[in-house]
C-alpha cells in the first residue's frame, strides 16, 4: 500500500476557502479535500494560517490490532508523552471507544505520560478504512503576536492573506528571493520573516517605510526596506508580491497601477498581485500571463473582496 508521509488538517471559514486552496496548490502542488491533505512534502504548520496540524505517520494499517502490534514493534520509549485522537470526516468511532484506543496506545509506549505539558504529542486517527498513528505537530499560532505590531494603518492586509501570499510567492522554498514591492507597514514582511523566508520590501512613502522598519525590529527581524518608487529598484527577485494601493489614503489611478506592475516586471518574472478592483486587463497588457486566481471577501462584508492573481512573464 502506497501511503504518504504526512497528513495535514486544515481550519478555515467559507470566506477564506478559495485562498486556502490557492495556498495549498503552491505549498503541496494540490488542494486539500474535506479539510485534509496527504502529502510527502514536509511543511511547518505555523507558517500557514490554515494548516492546523501535521501528522508525521509512524504506523498505519487497515486492521486496528495490527496497528497496535506495529506501534509496539517501534519500541517507543519517551517520558512525558501525550496521545490525541483526531476525528476525521467519516470516522464514527464513539467517545468511549476512542478513549479505549488511546489507552491501548498508551500501554504500547514506554514512559510516563504528561497531558498538561507534554514533551511530545502522538495522535491516532481513522480515515477511509485506514488507521494512522504518528507524531503530531500543531500550528503554534505564535505569529498572532504580529497582531500587536506597534505601527498599523487602514490599508493593511489581513495576517491570514499575508501568510498565504508569502507561501504562494515562495512556493514553499525559503531560498527564493522575494520582494514586497509596496510593503506598507510590513504586514507581509513580518510573516515572511517569521517563516524564515528571504524577503526585501519597498515603499514610496517615507513615513510608512519608517513604520515598517519599526515593526520588523520590534519582533527582532532583519530585512531590507527600500524607501523608493518601485521603478528605481534594480535588484532581481525570483518573485514579487504587489499589494496595490486602493483607498483614499493610498489611492491609485490605472496609470499608477500599470506603472507599479510594469516597474516590478523589470526585476522579476513572477508576480503575486493583490487588488480590490478587477485589473485583469491591466495585467494582460503588462507582458504577464495570469496562471492562477482567487478572491477573498472580508468576513461579514460580501461587497468588499480582495482579488489575488498569480502571474508569470510571457515568453
Ligand atoms: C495597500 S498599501 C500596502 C499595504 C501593506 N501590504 C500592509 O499590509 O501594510 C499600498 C502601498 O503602496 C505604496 N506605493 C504606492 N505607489 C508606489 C510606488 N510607485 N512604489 C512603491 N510603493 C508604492 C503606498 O505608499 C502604500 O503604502
Amino acid at each position: 500500500m502506497q501511503i504518504s508521509k504526512y497528513i495535514y488538517s486544515f481550519s478555515y471559514d467559507n470566506a477564506e476557502s478559495e485562498l486556502c486552496k490557492l495556498e495549498s496548490r503552491y505549498i503541496f502542488n494540490k488542494e486539500e479535500k474535506n479539510k485534509l491533505l496527504f502529502s510527502d512534502i514536509k511543511a511547518e504548520p505555523s507558517n500557514s494560517a490554515f494548516v492546523k496540524r501535521r501528522l508525521d505517520i509512524i504506523s498505519f494499517s487497515e486492521d486496528y490490532s495490527t496497528l497496535i502490534n506495529d506501534i509496539k514493534k517501534e519500541s517507543i520509549c519517551v517520558e512525558g508523552f501525550k496521545i490525541e485522537y483526531l476525528v476525521f470526516d467519516g470516522d464514527t468511532t464513539g467517545y468511549a471507544e476512542r478513549l479505549n484506543k488511546l489507552r491501548d496506545i498508551g500501554y504500547s509506549i514506554e514512559g510516563i505520560p504528561d497531558y498538561y505539558s507534554p514533551t511530545i504529542t502522538y495522535a491516532l486517527c481513522y480515515y477511509e478504512g485506514i488507521w494512522y498513528f504518528g507524531n503530531l505537530i500543531k500550528n503554534n499560532y505564535a505569529w498572532y503576536k504580529h497582531k500587536q505590531k506597534p505601527c498599523s494603518y487602514s490599508s493593511s492586509i489581513s495576517i491570514n492573506i499575508a501568510k498565504a501570499l508569502v507561501n504562494i510567492a515562495a512556493k514553499a522554498n525559503k531560498e527564493k528571493k522575494l520582494l514586497d514591492a509596496c510593503c506598507g507597514v510590513g504586514t507581509i514582511m513580518l510573516e515572511a520573516c517569521f517563516a524564515g523566508n528571504n524577503i526585501e520590501g519597498c515603499d514610496i512613502n517615507w513615513k510608512i517605510c519608517k513604520d515598517a522598519r519599526e515593526n520588523l525590529s520590534h519582533f527582532n527581524y532583519t530585512a531590507n526596506i527600500y524607501h523608493s518608487d518601485i521603478k528605481d529598484i534594480n535588484n532581481r527577485y525570483e518573485a514579487a508580491i504587489i499589494d496595490l494601493p486602493y483607498n483614499l489614503f493610498s489611492s491609485a489611478t490605472d496609470n499608477d497601477i500599470l506603472h507599479i506592475i510594469e516597474s516590478t516586471a523589470e526585476i522579476t518574472d513572477r508576480l503575486v498581485i493583490v487588488s480590490t478592483s478587477d485589473i485583469t486587463n491591466l495585467i494582460n497588457n503588462s507582458g504577464f500571463r495570469i496562471s492562477d486566481y482567487c478572491s477573498v471577501s472580508k468576513k461579514g462584508k460580501t461587497s468588499f473582496a480582495r482579488k489575488i492573481w498569480v502571474c508569470e512573464k510571457n515568453g
